[in-house]
Formats: structure tokens, C-alpha cells, sequence
């Protein structure tokens, strides 16, 4: 798929919202019917996270999947969503090395997936590809607070920013992303205070995912909303749906009918003229 970035319209979308005080809704998507549901229920943005890694792939961190693996859930995804922005997630290892080879990958997303603009984790030292992407020309998010592609422990997954300098840190790399280009920055998992003081203090719009109410949108991730998966949910998370214990119910209900020969029932299959099958019958 080549498809140009729209993102510099498209990101700009985001801004207007702030700008109105109107809450942007993010949310991941991973495959075409997600991207629909996404796009139906009117979600502002989709974000093709790297959590793909743990929703949808199974590994264990998000620091195994590649950019071939996220490349083909992206395009799917970009079949679905047709009128609002999707943002490639730039995974572990796909840009932090050289500024070249964070505009090659960023670039794979966009001429290869049709993405409007790439995130990537980090400040410091990622800040010289984050003015590199930029500069090719292609929208980028950035994101601060928890920073999973860092995270190799379980316990690696809590809050960031509870202690001063830690929080200090925090918003400092916000403001030195939105300094070297970023259209908009995620924080994940901050106390809600210190989502509020980088929300006032940016002029982009800030994303947040465990960072409080008063950021300029909420991202959440797919399964996690949908309770389409196992497992523990991190704090911030609010389930507006079992879709997991839905979807074992439905398949145990349909294994049951299977086994009791109720499915298929009459109408549930394809007929045949009598005479035909007479004729069938007469010649094996
Ligand atoms: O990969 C992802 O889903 C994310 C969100 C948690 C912001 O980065």
C-alpha cells in the first residue's frame, strides 16, 4: 500500500480539538474489525501500538515484536479506519540507534502502511530522531511517564514520576519534545498532578494514559477497555465490556451444539433439487 501522509492535515485535526477544550479520544486498534469499531464509534485518532506485542501476539513485552510483524496489523488497520489519523508505533529497536534509521522505519509506516504519524518512547537522547523524523517531513507523537519498551521486569510496570526529580524529569522531557517538533505527547502513568502541570505547560496537545483527567485527551488500549484478554490490568484501565468471557461463552455454547449434532439445524446449510440428487444417488 502507498499512501502519502495526510498527517499534516490530519495531526493539526488534534490540535483544533484542544484548541475547542474538546477531549481527544485515542485509541489502539490492531487488525480491520478494530480499526472499524475504532472509526464507528467515533474515535478522534487510532494509535497501531506496540502493546500489539502482549494483545495480540502474546509475547511478554513489547520489546519483541518487529516492524514487519506491526507493519501488516498497521495496513490492516489502515483498510478500516478511512477518515480519521492513524499513528504507527515505532518498535524497540527501530529507531533509536541513528537518525537514519529512524527515518527509514518511520518512513516504512507511512509509504508502506499509510500511517499520518509515527510515535516513538522517550526524550534526551531520542529527541535528534524525533527533529529527524520531523524534518522527512512525517508527524511525530511523543511519550513520557512509563515508557514500556524500557520496561524487562513485571515490576518495571509501575507509576513513574511519584518522586520529585523523577517528576521534574518528566516534564522536562515533555517540553523538550514538544521543543524539538512533536505534534502531540503521550504520558503514561503519571500522577494526575503531574499530568495536569505537562498539560498546562505544553501548547501541543498531551495524550494521557494513567496521567488524570485534565490532559487534553485519553488513550486506551483496545483489549484493555474491551476486556478482550487475561491477565492483570494496570490501574488506569476501565472495562466497558467482558469481551473475553463473552467470546468463551459464545464458543462453549456453539461447542455444545456441535456435540449434541443441533448445529447446523436445516436452515443453516445449502439444498439440493431432488431430482439432482436422485440423479447423484443413481450414478456413484
Ligand atoms: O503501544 C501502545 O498501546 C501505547 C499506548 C499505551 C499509548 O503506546
Amino acid at each position: 500500500m502507498s499512501r502519502s501522509a495526510r498527517g499534516a492535515e490530519s495531526i493539526p485535526s488534534l490540535a483544533a480539538l484542544q484548541q475547542r477544550g474538546v477531549p481527544i479520544v485515542m485509541i489502539t486498534a490492531y487488525d480491520y474489525p478494530g480499526g472499524r469499531i475504532a472509526e464507528q464509534a467515533g474515535a478522534d485518532i487510532v494509535l497501531v501500538g506496540d502493546s500489539a506485542a502482549n494483545t495480540v501476539l502474546g509475547y511478554a513485552t513489547t520489546r519483541e515484536i518487529s516492524v514487519d510483524e506491526l507493519l501488516v496489523l498497521t495496513r490492516a488497520v489502515r483498510r478500516a479506519v478511512r477518515n480519521i489519523p492513524i499513528v504507527g508505533d515505532l518498535p524497540f529497536g527501530s529507531y533509536e540507534s541513528s537518525d537514519e534509521l529512524a527515518v527509514a522505519s518511520a518512513r516504512r509506516f507511512v509509504d508502506e502502511a499509510g500511517c499520518d504519524a509515527v510515535k516513538l518512547e522517550g526524550a534526551g537522547d531520542m529527541l535528534p530522531r524525533v527533529r529527524a523524523i520531523v524534518a522527512a517531513g512525517i508527524p511525530v507523537i511523543g511519550h513520557v511517564g512509563l515508557l514500556p519498551q524500557s520496561v524487562t521486569t513485571p515490576d518495571g510496570y509501575r507509576a513513574r514520576g511519584r518522586e520529585v526529580e523523577q517528576a521534574l524529569a518528566i516534564v522536562a522531557d515533555a517540553s523538550a519534545l514538544e521543543e524539538a517538533g512533536c505534534a502531540a505527547v503521550v504520558v503514561e502513568a503519571v500522577p494526575s498532578e503531574i499530568g495536569t502541570l505537562i498539560a498546562e505547560r505544553l501548547t501541543v496537545p498531551v495524550i494521557g494514559i494513567g496521567a488524570g483527567s485534565a490532559t487534553d485527551g485519553q488513550v486506551l488500549v483496545y483489549h484493555d477497555l474491551l476486556g478482550y484478554g487475561e491477565g492483570r490490568q494496570a490501574k488506569f484501565v476501565r472495562r466497558y465490556a467482558a469481551a473475553h468471557e463473552l467470546f468463551v461463552d459464545a464458543v462453549q455454547r456453539w461447542a455444545i451444539d456441535v456435540r449434541s449434532r443441533s448445529f447446523p439445524n436445516a436452515d443453516e446449510g445449502y439444498g439440493i433439487d431432488p431430482v439432482a440428487l436422485e440423479e447423484v444417488r443413481r450414478r456413484l
